[in-house]
């Protein structure tokens, strides 16, 4: 106990030093969790799908990453390929392009794909490093099927694009905030009746949940839609669609009954 309370008193003193620490306990998984329980004591996580269940069985095998830091895992890329290859789905909206590996995997599939990112002087205003500025869209450019807009989706005119897509990926700020304004957004001016929305971060990773992402996704779409949503196994997203689907339940420590087979090639880019 002495030794516990001397821990306590130490840290004390660090924190009074240096009070922006505080930020490290208050932006912690831990604390974004028990304000999660705080609002919705029903959630403990999302029910999971499979991905192949998304496209009637038929789950996209061949994507491409740069495996980079920022990539997403291999499977969220399968996520949406899959999703992009639904006869349902011709237009795709993603907020969040990056190196533009998400929407290049997308337009294999879909023509008419729109990517939204933050414009290189909002960046370098941001204080945000020249060389990861530069790096935005470098493997979606010069594709003709994806239209590459700039802008800052705090302030950007959703409504004014005057369209409604198919299929919907929200992988900008993750911070609550931004995950709740972003939501609001896109189901208030991109979605019609079918639409199914994407989420990254959901997770940090296929079995460690996200709470500060997921209470934006529910806080964002509204009690009404919560039954819509699901975390497609193997990946950190969440999705909202109006399939019936078959779930299961999560759990974070689930003994593997499937094992993927993964052939890496490396190309020159
Ligand atoms: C995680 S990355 C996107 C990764 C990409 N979707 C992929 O999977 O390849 C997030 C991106 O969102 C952009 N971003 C962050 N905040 C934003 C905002 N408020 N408005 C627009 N873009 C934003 C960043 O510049 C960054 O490129």
């Amino acid at each position: 106990m002495t030794a516990k309370f001397q821990k306590l008193f130490s840290f004390l003193k660090i924190v009074l030093k240096r009070p922006a620490l505080i930020n490290l306990i208050n932006d912690s998984n831990i604390v974004y969790e028990e304000r999660f329980k705080q609002k919705y004591s029903n959630f403990t996580s999302l029910p999971q799908i499979e991905i192949k269940d998304l496209n009637g069985g038929n789950a996209v095998e061949e994507v491409e990453s740069f495996l980079l830091d920022g990539s997403s895992l291999i499977t969220d890329l399968q996520l949406l390929a899959t999703l992009a290859n639904r006869e349902s789905v011709q237009t795709y909206f993603e907020i969040g392009t990056w190196r533009g590996e998400s929407v290049h995997n997308v337009a294999k599939f879909t023509k008419d794909c729109t990517t939204l990112n933050l414009s290189a002087k909002e960046m370098e205003k941001l204080g945000w490093e020249k060389k990861y500025a530069q790096q935005h869209g470098i493997l979606s450019e010069g594709n003709p099927r994806i239209i590459h807009l700039t802008g800052n989706t705090r302030n950007f005119d959703f409504k004014g694009l005057q369209k409604k897509y198919d299929l919907i990926f929200i992988d900008g700020d993750h911070s609550y905030d931004m995950v709740v304004s972003d939501t609001k957004n896109v189901f208030a001016h991109l979605l019609h009746e079918n639409s199914i929305v994407v989420w990254h971060d959901y997770a940090y990773s296929a079995q460690k949940i996200r709470f500060e992402v997921f209470k934006g996704i529910l806080d964002g779409i509204g009690a009404e839609n919560h039954r819509y949503l699901y975390h497609p196994k193997n990946t950190m997203c969440a999705v909202f669609t109006k399939d019936k689907l078959a779930a299961t339940v999560f759990d974070a420590l689930e003994i593997p009954s499937k094992i993927f087979e993964i052939n890496i090639k490396q190309k020159n880019f």
